[in-house]
């Protein structure tokens, strides 16, 4: 009878005893197949083999956003004449247009550096493509610019790193419709072998040459030598951002605006106390701040202030201490940090807790590098944690119109991009808050 009841023991002799053992072997595995997602392992730095090229044959480009309608190229030479010009136009081949830019090099102990050249072009069209040549020979590079009003598409990965994982991440970016990349620091993890800040520009350029890049740092990329090597030496010469353009003194912190979005890139690593340079241009970039032109206010750095991760915890204490009632007062919609090597999103919060007028926070330290991922949490997670998972992936952020976002996180399931967190974020502008806090606002940012 036992037999005739399980139609595929038909055959087989099982005593009572033996179906309740395969049984519980069955529910496990069912059990099992839907528990949460099991990481496979760190991957392996990738291996650049050396391609022979002629010495002016223009290397890493990649492009950043530099003021109102213009676009820095940055890219480098092993031929230190060649020179630091852009041809560009909006038909292939066709070049109208040529810029004149500057460069720079650097030496780290027994290592110098290619001639790296800034060139800015422009004004440029919104939401137009370009067709753009450096150095005046090699290849063809085509980029497309922002638009000028909503929508918007972020992508977001931090710590990315050259590993098996980060081509994983590069690619499922390149496959999402994206019109700017945020980078909250570590980008090579070159770790003073400068080389890999070679290698690093060589495997991002598909993606780079084609959109803006904004980064801001990480520790990785401090790289200091005390008596001999400055923090930030190599970081600096690559990546030039537009502190310059946005009122900053450092490379390490500035802001720029698009479409609609005021975007800031705070410093980890630079002082942030209020007597700072860091504090002091950051009061005065948040009053410029124009709600009515930019109603979406973003804020970027590398060490989150909201982490219930083991990793690197309490790190951002002191900044958050320092700056947050800062942002809280301008009502800053969205907080990504990068840092700990995960995912974690927020609820709005202030001070430790929830609050309706403070930020999202998100941390998305998980482009692939090789350090692997940061996998332990403190358990209960915090009233203000609504999702954290340890997985490699990437972010992105569809700012649709004033008043709504949406975000979403992709993890890499395997080699797959599969959209495992996402949330519908309204904007404080509408929610009343600013009102609210106006004069608060004004009174906290004009104080000495
Ligand atoms: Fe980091």
């Amino acid at each position: 009878m036992l037999n005739r009841g399980f139609g595929w023991f038909e055959g087989f002799k099982v005593s009572g005893m033996e179906v309740k053992l395969i049984l519980a072997v069955v529910l496990l595995v069912a059990a099992t197949a839907t528990a949460d997602y099991v990481r496979p392992a760190p991957r392996e730095n990738l291996q650049f083999l050396w391609k022979p090229r002629a010495a002016s044959y223009p290397q890493q480009v990649h492009i950043s956003l530099a003021g109102d309608k213009h676009m820095r190229i940055t890219w480098i030479t092993d031929d230190a004449s060649s020179p630091s010009i852009v041809e560009y136009g909006t038909s292939s081949g066709e070049y109208i247009y040529v810029a004149q830019g500057e460069s720079t090099s650097y030496s780290y102990l027994f290592y110098s550096s290619g001639k790296i050249h800034h060139t800015v072009i422009g004004p440029l069209e919104d939401s137009t493509v370009y067709f753009y040549r450096c150095g005046g020979q090699g290849p063809e590079f085509k980029l497309k610019t922002p638009p000028s009003q909503f929508p918007i598409t972020f992508s977001v990965a931090g710590d990315l790193g050259q590993t098996g994982w980060t081509t994983s991440t590069l690619d499922h970016i390149n496959q999402c419709i994206y019109d700017i990349h945020l980078l909250p620091g570590d980008l090579s993890y070159a770790d003073y072998r400068q080389h890999l800040w070679d290698t690093f520009g060589e495997l991002v350029q598909p993606l780079s040459s084609a959109r803006p890049w904004m980064v801001t740092e990480g520790n990785h990329e401090k790289e200091s030598i005390p008596l001999f090597i400055e923090g930030f030496t190599s970081y600096n010469a690559r990546w030039k951002m537009p502190f310059k353009e946005s009122g900053s003194s450092s490379n390490l912190y500035y802001s720029f605006e698009v479409a609609g979005v005021h975007v800031i890139m705070l410093g980890s690593y630079a002082d942030y106390d209020e007597y700072s340079d860091q504090y002091i241009w950051l009061k005065t970039d948040l009053l410029k701040v124009d709600r009515q032109r930019t109603p979406w206010l973003l804020v970027s750095f590398h060490v989150p202030w909201y982490n219930s991760n083991k990793a690197h915890q309490g790190e951002g204490d002191d900044m958050k201490a320092s700056m947050e009632k800062l942002l809280y007062a301008a009502g800053v919609d969205i907080v990504l940090a990068g840092h700990v090597h995960a995912y974690e999103r927020s609820k709005r919060v202030y001070g430790g807790k929830p609050d309706s007028c403070g930020a999202v926070h998100i941390t998305i330290g998980d482009g692939g590098n090789r350090e692997g991922l940061a996998q332990r949490y403190y358990k209960p997670a915090p009233e203000w944690s609504v999702f954290r998972e340890a997985s490699f992936g990437h972010g992105e952020l569809r700012i649709v119109n004033s008043t709504h976002a949406f975000w979403s996180w992709h993890r890499n399931d395997d080699d797959e991009a599969v959209r495992s967190d996402h949330v519908w974020i309204t904007s404080l502008v509408s929610s009343g808050c600013l009102n609210e806090k106006i004069h608060g606002f004004r009174k906290i940012l004009m104080e000495p």
